[in-house]
């Protein structure tokens, strides 16, 4: 059953929690909201393999690295797959297994969905020996469990799964064969009990239900074996753990909160009692993960996914958890990390009782051997060789105290990382070692909207590498298996599988690029960032995982910067473009060398993650512009800019649209070598000559009638704008999920005045646009953008076509420019909309696309491609990089 709240509860807990993430703007909550270093979209994937096959809802993944294989279970199907590449059919074998049609019948007199309940969904797939694979369907409500022959890739023997799956396909299962044995956890049968199990050999194993219920409507999302037996100094036993997120019935601070997330253990060597707890569990504990930010009362309790990364010493090891929010509306996840030592203390602590059908701590006397232990040396030693010599005093204490009362704190008391705008569902970690010998966890967690950030555990903070859309459909990744071998990722979500590589060190074109990205699986070898395991000699790699900023000591080697010359009329804006392709990345400007002191709209300048935008320039304006994108402290140059103001004509003041238009001719283009800082190679400079601007009494007359109709053409065209940009934008806020991950363009979206202050460059990062108070994610890149803005340019583009003004009888500078026109309609809109002057988007199309590097995949690119096409139509009638 799905879990639905009254939708005012939501509401009241919405708005209490917004103000918990959105109100402190600075402090530990943001600290840990980590943003993605770069953002790949689903064409800019490189290296990936896809599969999919006739099937849907691919779910369970068994790797077997030593022959290559990997083993898909998905609805009435299961693959046998290459793991070199998924995606070579022609070694991938499938085997079909629906439900009957019969047993589809029944389902739907149960009343279930026929659409999606009442398939075989394939739910458990391992190794069960060295010839055959066990694996278990829902079987349309009737799980069914088979062998089969691996050889063949058959079936051979099937047989009742009642007892090893759950009935329902979306209740949470794990389970795993080891040693011939089989564990699961789930919530099985027709009425969903919740239950951790050896279901073979015998004799079976379960969890008790009375006087007390061990678990309560546990949703498990992983367990593991630890081998605790190896070289332990008690004769300890082996042990699984099992993770879960259930109903809370102890007292909290968090009253509102119903669950809470938990890690159960059994020993191994477990056999159940003999008079009491026959056939349960003996050796059954559980206790509280906690992952929560204590300062602002924000408690995740809801564990969605769990890794274990096991120590060289088993007692080292560690795990990383993914837990969310229980209020569904709410998307926010946190990412802790725990170290099984903990666990191990908790376990030996004291426990909890129910008295008066309240937990609390128990602080009577606990028999001796200590209930829910393993049978170690010191059992032996009393003659107690399995859990069948337990005294039942020891067995009646442990049936009644199943919880642990010591709490589980994450490693280093908070959470590894916040994320705002994603909702994770899965988690996998590798163990990789940098190029300075450091042994780093790269974390891979994937989303609910088929999204996988990567993602390296740096100290006590994970820095996102960069987040990788797998799957262009919205759709929660719901596996993942990593191959070290084949150095890939496998991640399956209901559509289908990808194999992702670990890496894809080839996306960073330039040294700063490459080290500034800090995966400790890339390194700079002077030309290319490349797979540091590629090299036989490292000596000369460049890698700073630890700060991302050491390391590169030729800037000019890593990128030219792009000189160029902008003539501006003054009053008008002008767009400096300054593509920065990491979202971590600050965007820094020199005028003259001098660093500009305010980018605020007071000071006549906006920035954006795209470039500067100056408005109503003005003469003091002009000068050398530079644009650096700071990243780790280190100031890499991007572009340089020569700006040139010139002064209106004093007639014409108030417009500045007026036909002062000028051939092509007006700028000439010369090569000459690049000035200081760059030493890079030659390139190319426009500049223009000094002005010659028409003048004369009759050409006055004519600017003055002219200047009049423009005037009202643009006032007519100016409403029609107001209206398709108010269309616009409330379509745009109306569309625009609070997830969608995407720029908002800071130099050239519409914003109020109070937004206008926070978007200093400080917080360009952290700046959330509010759309009729709803909550959108961190700037970032949109299409939606795009065509939000795309449509506006053409709209100015057509409102003066479709009325042309007409012919003046004298002689006339060649026809008017369509940017002609979008200046006038700025000299008579209100100020707000000037921001959509036309000129900045013929600017901006204007882009250099040396600059674009072929991997680079952003909003800005897909405008420009755009606008490039409109420029090939109208370049003709347009002077070159000017307002003028
Ligand atoms: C199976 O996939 C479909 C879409 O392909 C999805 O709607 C459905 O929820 C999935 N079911 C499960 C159990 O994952
Ligand atoms: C994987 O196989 C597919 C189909 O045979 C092929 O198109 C693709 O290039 C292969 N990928 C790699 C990385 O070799
Ligand atoms: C499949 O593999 C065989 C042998 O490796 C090869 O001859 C054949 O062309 C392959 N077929 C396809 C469709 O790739
Ligand atoms: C599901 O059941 C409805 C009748 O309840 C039937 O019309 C429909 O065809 C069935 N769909 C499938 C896929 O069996
Ligand atoms: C593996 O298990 C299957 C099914 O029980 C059995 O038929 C087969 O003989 C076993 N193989 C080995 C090598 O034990
Ligand atoms: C167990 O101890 C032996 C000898 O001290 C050592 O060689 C071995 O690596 C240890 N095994 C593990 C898993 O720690
Ligand atoms: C436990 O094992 C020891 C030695 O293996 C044996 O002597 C003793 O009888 C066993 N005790 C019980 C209760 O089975
Ligand atoms: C590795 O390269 C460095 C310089 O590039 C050289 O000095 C060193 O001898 C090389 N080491 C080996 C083992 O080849
Ligand atoms: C730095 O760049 C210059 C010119 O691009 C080149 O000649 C020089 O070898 C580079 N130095 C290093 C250390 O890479």
């Amino acid at each position: 059953m799905k879990q639905t709240k009254p939708p005012n509860f939501m509401l009241v807990v919405l708005g209490c929690l917004i103000p918990v993430i959105w109100g402190f703007p600075f402090g530990p909550v943001l600290d840990m909201d980590v943003t993605p270093r770069t953002t790949v979209h689903v064409n800019g994937l490189l290296g990936c393999n896809h599969f999919h096959g006739a099937a849907v809802n691919y779910s369970s993944l068994l790797l077997e690295d030593g022959p290559g294989l990997l083993y898909v279970g998905a609805r009435e199907a299961i693959y046998k797959l290459d793991t070199a590449n998924i995606s070579d059919t022609n070694i991938s074998f499938s085997l079909e297994w629906a439900a009957s049609a019969e047993q589809k019948r029944q389902c739907l007199s149960k009343g279930k969905n026929n659409q999606t309940e009442c398939y075989n969904h394939v739910r458990f797939l391992d190794r069960y020996n060295d010839t055959h694979l066990y694996t278990c369907g829902t079987h349309a409500f009737r799980p069914r469990c088979a062998y089969i022959d691996v050889a063949r890739f058959t079936f051979v023997r099937f047989e009742e799964g009642k007892e090893k799956c759950p009935y329902d396909p979306t209740k949470s299962y794990t389970g795993f064969i080891i040693d011939g044995e089989m564990y699961s956890a789930s919530q099985y049968e027709f009425r969903d009990i919740p239950d951790i199990r050896r279901n073979f050999p015998f004799p079976n194993l379960r969890t008790d239900d009375s006087p007390t219920r061990w678990l309560l409507e546990s949703d498990f999302v992983g367990s593991a074996l630890l081998r605790e037996s190896i070289n332990s100094s008690i004769g300890d036993d082996d042990k699984l753990y099992f993770f879960f997120t259930e109903r809370n019935t102890e007292p909290t601070a968090y009253s509102s909160q119903t669950k809470v997330a938990r890690v159960a253990r059994v020993c191994k060597g477990d056999i159940g009692g003999q008079r009491t707890l026959q056939r349960k569990w003996t050796s059954f504990l559980k206790a509280r993960l906690v992952c929560a930010i204590p300062d602002y009362e924000l408690q995740f309790n809801v564990l969605r996914s769990v890794f274990v990364v096991e120590g060289s010493n088993v007692h080292d090891s560690v795990f990383y958890g993914i837990f969310g929010l229980e209020w569904r509306n709410v998307k926010m996840s946190a990412v802790c990390q725990y170290s099984l030592r903990d666990v191990q203390t908790a376990f030996d602590g004291p426990y909890m009782e129910l008295q008066d059908s309240k937990w609390r701590e128990y602080t009577g006397k606990v028999p001796d051997p200590r209930p829910g232990s393993c049978i170690t040396d010191q059992h032996r030693a009393l003659l107690l060789n399995s859990s069948r010599d337990l005294p039942d005093n020891t067995l009646n204490f442990a049936r009644r105290h199943p919880l642990m009362s010591k709490q589980i704190q994450p490693v280093g008391g908070h959470p590894l990382l916040l994320q705002r705008s994603a909702d994770y569902t899965k988690i996998a970690v590798q163990q990789v070692v940098g190029l300075d010998g450091l042994i780093y966890d790269m974390l891979f967690i994937g989303t609910d909207e088929g999204w996988m950030h990567r993602a390296v555990k740096i100290r006590d903070r994970v820095h996102i590498i960069e987040e990788l859309q797998l799957f262009e459909e919205k759709q929660p990744i719901n596996n993942m298996v990593i191959s070290q071998k084949q150095n890939s990722i496998y991640v399956s979500a209901p559509s289908g599988l990808v194999q992702v590589p670990l890496s894809s060190c080839e996306r960073y074109t330039s040294c700063y690029d490459c080290v500034f990205a800090r995966d400790p699986l890339c390194g700079w070898d002077g030309r290319t960032c490349a797979e540091i395991t590629s090299y036989a000699n490292r000596s000369s790699l460049v890698q700073d995982v630890q700060m991302g900023s050491r390391g590169c000591t030729n800037i000019t080697n890593d990128g030219f910067v792009m000189h160029r010359t902008r003539a501006v009329m003054a009053g008008d804006d002008v767009l400096l473009q300054c593509d920065i392709r990491s979202n971590l990345a600050t965007p820094y400007w020199t005028l003259n060398g001098q660093q500009l002191q305010g980018y605020g709209v007071e000071f006549g300048y906006r920035t954006g993650n795209d470039g500067l935008l100056i408005i109503g320039a003005q003469n003091q304006q002009s000068g050398h512009y530079r644009c650096y994108a700071v990243e780790n402290g280190v100031w890499v140059p991007v572009r340089s800019y020569v700006v040139r103001v010139q002064p209106v004509l004093p007639p014409a003041s108030h417009l500045s649209g007026s036909p002062t238009a000028l051939p092509e001719s007006f700028f000439t283009t010369k090569t000459v070598p690049t000035p200081s800082p760059s030493s890079g190679p030659v390139e190319q400079i426009l500049s223009p000559p000094p002005a010659q601007l028409p003048s004369g009494p009759e050409f006055q007359t004519y600017r003055h009638m002219e200047a009049m109709y423009i005037s009202l053409v643009a006032v007519l065209g100016g409403l029609c704008l107001v209206l398709t940009v108010v269309l616009l934008y409330v379509s745009f806020c109306a569309h625009n999920s609070p997830n969608a991950r995407k720029y908002s363009q800071q130099a050239l979206s519409i914003t109020t005045a109070s937004e206008r202050k926070r978007s200093s460059h400080f917080e360009l990062k952290t700046i959330s646009s509010h759309c009729n108070g709803r909550m959108e994610g961190r700037s970032r890149a949109t299409s939606r953008d795009g065509e939000f803005l795309q449509i506006i340019q053409m709209d100015i583009q057509t409102t003066p076509s479709e009325e042309p003004p007409p012919a003046p009888p004298l002689p006339m500078p060649p026809p008017l420019p369509a940017s002609e026109y979008a200046n006038g309609l700025s000299a008579t809109l209100p100020s707000v909309l000037r921001k959509m002057n036309g000129n900045s988007y013929v600017l901006l199309g204007q882009s250099d696309s040396e600059m674009t590097s072929p991997l680079y995949h952003s909003f800005t690119e897909e405008l420009n491609r755009i606008l490039e096409k409109r420029k090939h139509t109208q370049l003709d009638i347009q002077p070159d990089e000017s307002s003028v």
